[in-house]
């Protein structure tokens, strides 16, 4: 059988443990590694024993031709990197978010669509046990109709928080409500709602963004609606990113490493109706925890070979990743403009950097890439 040859784009954190889950993989072999920052690169290098190494991703290409490139570099590269890939025909695993605005994510899903490759986006607790075993426990009526499902993210500044962690808790509402229909959001600033002073370049390089905290309402067909919460907390906690799941007979708790049964509906720290029961992982088939990948990791390559293989999808698509940033956008412009936004909207452009221009601003001026000196600079601007 076919083995895919694999090269990684970006040796980061990232990188590394996407990498570490196709070295894993029966199917696919990392060929070749792509960094600008030889450490980085270097020390992925040694962890695999992988020896074609490059600062520069065309020589890359025309060298090694892989199969599948995967793109784990800061997301402000991610469109330019990906459209340069998609020129070689490869399949592309990219991390999330997939761009920082429509118009790049609507061309960049054309021209994916155009060369007929499999363009994944990196929402790996999608296909991580937890949700796995979650998805399966809906699907068996455990929790009777799905009503409601209300998330928080791990307490970043609000519009960072969007862009990075509820990528991936709106990519999962995705897999367990459908398709979103419309938005309505508040963002507010210091206590008061978001101004177009407001709008700020994000760190990390998550794009244009605006509010300190923002709580975000999504309606789903059949009546299912969602909450999302992006809120700056006094400090960032991995406890508070996760997902509840309402249903019409029970209830179910998601985390990123586990997930929790509740068989009755509502409950009470009682002692009777508080029957919290875990829901026991589902790993992916083949996967070994001595070949020293995450089972998400490796469940995300696997998903790759099969949806390769099949002519299909990825479980996260291109497509999928490409409505959750219809859905970001959403809620930037429902906080700015207070109206809810009906999805998909037809204006492209930014909404913030429209609401800007609209008050006679120019665009925002760049800021600190680093998370905690971005925070000092915004403590800086709100005078505290
Ligand atoms: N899926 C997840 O759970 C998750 C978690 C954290 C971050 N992320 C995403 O992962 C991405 C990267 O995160 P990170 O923390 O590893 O970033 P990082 O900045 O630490 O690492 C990125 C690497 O890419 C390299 N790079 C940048 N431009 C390059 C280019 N043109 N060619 C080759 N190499 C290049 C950098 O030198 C660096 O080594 C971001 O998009 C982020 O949103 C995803």
């Amino acid at each position: 059988m076919k083995s895919y040859r694999v090269a990684i784009i970006g040796c980061g954190p990232r990188g590394t443990a996407i990498a570490q889950g196709y070295a894993a993989h029966p199917r696919t072999e990392v060929v070749a590694l792509c960094d600008l920052r030889p450490d980085h690169r270097d020390r992925l290098a040694a962890a695999l024993g992988v020896a074609a190494c490059y600062a520069d991703l065309d020589q890359m290409m025309a060298v090694e031709r892989p199969d599948i490139v995967v793109i784990a570099t800061g997301t402000e590269f991610h469109y330019d990197l990906c459209l340069r890939v998609l020129e070689y025909g490869a399949h592309i695993d990219v991390e999330k978010p997939l761009c920082t605005n429509l118009e790049e994510a609507d061309r960049l899903l054309a021209a994916a669509n155009s060369r007929g490759v499999c363009l994944a986006v990196h929402h790996q607790s999608r296909l991580g046990p937890p949700l796995q075993a979650v998805r399966r426990a809906i699907a068996a009526g455990q929790i009777g109709e799905v009503r409601a499902l209300i998330a928080n993210d791990k307490g970043y500044y609000g519009g960072y928080g969007l862009m990075n962690l509820a990528t991936h808790l709106i990519n999962n509402f995705l897999a367990l409500a459908g398709r979103c229909q419309g938005v309505s959001a508040v963002a507010t600033v210091a206590g008061r709602p978001i101004t177009p002073e407001d709008v700020v370049v994000a760190p990390g390089g998550m794009g244009i963004v605006a509010g300190e905290r923002i709580t975000a309402m999504l309606d789903f067909p059949a009546g299912v609606v969602a909450t999302v919460m992006c809120h700056h907390l006094p400090r960032a906690d991995a406890l508070a990113h996760g997902i509840e799941i309402l249903g019409t007979t029970g209830r179910i708790l998601w985390k990123t490493t586990d997930a929790w049964w509740l068989p009755v509906p509502h409950h009470a720290p009682d002692g009777t109706h508080d029957q919290w029961q875990p829901l026991p992982a589902i790993l992916p088939e083949g996967y070994d925890p001595a070949r020293g990948a995450y089972p998400d990791e490796y469940a995300f390559a696997d998903e790759m070979v099969r949806a390769i293989e099949e002519g299909r999808e990825h479980d996260c698509s291109g497509a999928e990743a490409h409505h959750v940033l219809e859905v970001l956008m959403g809620i930037l412009e429902s906080a700015a403009y207070g109206r809810r936004v009906p999805l998909p909207q037809t204006r492209r452009d930014h909404p913030l950097l429209r609401w800007r221009h609209e008050a006679g601003l120019g665009d925002p001026e760049p800021r600190s890439r680093d998370y905690d000196a971005w925070i000092a600079e915004e403590d800086a601007r709100l005078g505290r």
